[in-house]
């Protein structure tokens, strides 16, 4: 199997306008992709920026938009772009009609998974998109302890979908990020190993690093 090369993905789980623009501000010179977290306090014990603060975002890098909320459609509606708009699929009856509301509003779609939803739930949704994020905490705050059971999810999925990018999120650090790729994921989202580094840089670095090791240890073990 072909080494696929990992992204690092900042996530960003802010109340405010002014730290959500700071942290973008402060990733921008060395990531492509930034993932911003929204809560509605219902889905996840937690509340974060709404729809309204998303107006206007800093160009020159993409948004991945982390929907942690119920009925994520009426969310979704409100917001135009080219985003990858992620959903969990605890949240949704039919993804046909996100997709439509998605398609429509020119975004992307993206299906997430909690640590304690049965996993045979996520899988006919992963025929219709070509994204995946396996939660590795239960998610509502940063700085959780990486959940490594996930990681058979993560095998699972790569197993039956070689080409889908499968993204893991929640206690991502360069010990977790190096383990996660191996097992085959290749989107390593991270919020306290990067924001609580001294240096930005330097900790975006240090986790492409490991997880570029991961997926050589994957690519090597998938090519038997
Ligand atoms: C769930 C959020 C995660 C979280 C990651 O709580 O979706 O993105 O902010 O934070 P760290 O990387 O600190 O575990």
């Amino acid at each position: 199997m072909v080494f696929m090369k990992p992204e690092i993905i900042p996530a960003i789980l802010v109340q405010l306008r002014e730290d959500l623009f700071d942290r973008i501000r402060k990733v921008k010179p060395y990531v492509d992709t930034v993932q911003i977290d929204i809560m509605d306090g219902m889905f996840v014990p937690n509340n974060t920026i709404g729809v309204k603060h998303l107006r206007g975002l800093p160009e020159g890098v993409k948004y991945e938009l982390h929907w942690m909320v119920l009925n994520p459609e009426r969310w979704i509606e409100k917001v135009h772009g080219d985003y990858l708009h992620i959903v969990h699929v605890e949240t949704i009856d039919s993804l046909d009609d996100v997709q439509k509301i998605v398609k429509k509003n020119g975004g992307r779609l993206g299906i997430a998974i909690n640590p304690g939803t049965q996993f045979e739930k996520v899988l006919p949704y992963l025929k219709k998109v070509d994204y995946v994020l396996v939660m590795t905490v239960n998610p509502g705050f940063s700085g959780q302890k990486y959940i490594k059971g996930m990681e058979e999810r993560v095998r699972e999925i790569r197993k039956k979908f070689k080409d889908i990018d499968i993204e893991v999120d929640g206690g991502l650090d360069k010990k977790t990020a190096y383990s996660a790729a191996a097992a085959g994921a290749n989107k390593i989202v991270a919020a306290s190993s990067i924001f609580k580094a001294f240096s930005i840089g330097k900790a975006v670095k240090e986790l492409q690093e490991s997880a570029e090791k991961g997926c050589k240890t994957w690519a090597k073990k998938s090519s038997g």
